[in-house]
């Protein structure tokens, strides 16, 4: 099994935890964030690697960035909006926001000249992130970023072609651009860590599951180009220099960044090792890629990330631009939305009669699914809604009813706000 970031696949979300190491995103990760937002609390987002580095970021003011990506291919959809819901609530909390226009992987892998992708990221992207509340910060067209692709062409070295094929299912006849477009994501992740941009800091990647071939790729990669390896064993830590220069000068530096964070249990010059007890390994992970840094310009903090569920399409397949008639646009027009609204699959039954008697299956229906996407932002409402369809003591047609209306509000709104964003466009764009 793999997953394939270029693909149409529908998830079964409970085996990526087993076959790909994903971790659970627990309520306790985000319980004390200040106003925590439907996607935590309707567990959209459900898996992560490495959270906890960023939650403690968060929790001790540290610095910490957030790095995501836009593909400029097709329209914004709601599906597309989840993402830019989180990183507008990680900007309230002082995150340093980074987006990607993935205008090269747009190019590589779905036919888009560089000129249509920056037209569509334009218009139809970050225009709607700033209508939607997106504050200024900083994104940048990977064509037009050359520490972005500098870093992906040296960082490339430390992979080879068998482990690519591995992660993404190359075939002989895949374009040399597409084989390419994971090394230029892996470094428009890595490189907010170069001096230039920020250096060192946590870095959060908040993607749909798809995207997570790329995100174990890049911590392959980030930590294939770390001097030192830490290994948590038994409650203690073993942290050995894995190059063969400059071993006993690594060591005394490590014994130093140990002091600061726990104690030293045993040092092995013949093993290239150190055994510690530490309470945190991020801060000895942290100061050890510190010290890295004067010997290697690219020792980078892995980064974490976050995994959100795919909203469905109206006919309950994969929301998808390719499908415009189930997808419901941030640029549709009244009249569209009420057409595709009222075609949408929902948990009805087939009578009136039967949906009072039965009630119906909200679990099944795509307009309850837009529901918690956020249209109904109370979680009391949601359950009011629920609760009614259940007992069959509202029928579908009212229901969507009030889904148009909430959604043309909303949509109107937003359409206003686009106006006004196009003049506020340069403060965002580097
Ligand atoms: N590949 C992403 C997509 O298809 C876009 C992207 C490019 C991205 N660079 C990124 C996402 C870096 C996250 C981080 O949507
Ligand atoms: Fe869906 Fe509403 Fe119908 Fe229930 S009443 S099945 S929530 S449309």
């Amino acid at each position: 099994m793999i997953i394939d970031p270029w693909g149409n696949q529908k998830y079964e979300y409970e085996k990526l935890f087993e076959n790909f190491g994903i971790e659970k995103f627990s309520d306790e990760l985000w319980k004390d964030f200040p106003n925590p937002p439907f996607f935590f609390r309707r567990n959209i987002v459900f898996g992560h690697r490495d959270f906890e580095r960023i939650k403690e970021a968060i929790k001790k003011k540290e610095k910490w960035a957030i790095l995501t990506g836009l593909m400029p291919s097709g329209k914004m959809h709601f599906g597309h909006k989840i993402v830019i819901d989180q990183v507008i609530y990680y900007q309230s909390l002082g995150a340093d926001i980074n987006i990607a226009v993935a205008d090269i992987e747009a190019y590589a892998t779905r036919g888009y000249s560089l000129k249509e992708a920056e037209k569509i990221a334009i218009e139809e992207y970050i225009l709607n992130y700033i209508a939607l509340g997106l504050k200024p910060c900083r994104i940048y067209f990977q064509s037009k970023n050359e520490d972005v692709k500098d870093l992906a062409y040296i960082l490339a070295k430390k992979a080879n072609l068998s482990q690519v094929n591995a992660i993404y299912g190359f075939q002989g006849s895949t374009n040399m651009s597409h084989v390419f477009a994971p090394f230029i994501q892996i470094g428009d992740i890595l490189h907010v860590q170069l001096e230039k941009y920020g250096s060192l800091r946590p870095t959060l990647v908040p993607v749909g599951v798809d995207q997570d071939p790329h995100i174990r790729f890049c911590r392959d990669i980030a930590d294939a180009h770390r001097l030192y390896s830490i290994v948590p064993q038994n409650g203690k830590v073993g942290i050995f220099v894995k190059v063969g220069e400059n071993v006993k000068e690594l060591l005394d530096k490590a014994e130093e960044a140990v002091a600061g964070v726990g104690k030293i249990l045993e040092r092995k010059d013949d093993y290239k090792a150190i055994y510690a007890e530490v309470d945190n390994i991020y801060k000895l992970d942290f100061e050890l890629a510190k010290i890295e840094r004067n010997y290697n310009e690219y020792a980078f903090i892995l980064p974490s990330s976050t995994y959100h569920r795919f909203i469905s399409g109206l006919d309950g397949n994969k929301m998808s631009s390719s499908r415009p008639q189930y997808a419901l646009f941030l640029t549709d027009e009244p009249q569209e939305i009420k057409k595709k609204i009222w075609t949408a699959k929902t948990g009805g039954r087939v009578t009136a009669e039967e949906q009072r008697k039965y009630g119906g299956k909200p679990e099944e229906c795509m307009i309850y699914e837009l529901f918690t996407y956020g249209i109904v932002e109370s979680d009391k409402e949601l359950l009011e809604i629920k609760n009614k369809c259940k007992k069959g003591e509202m029928l579908c047609g009212e229901c969507k009813k009030y889904a148009y209306q909430l959604i043309k509000e909303f949509l109107e709104n937003l359409k206003e706000k686009r106006e006004s964003a196009r003049d506020e466009i340069k403060e965002y764009l580097s």
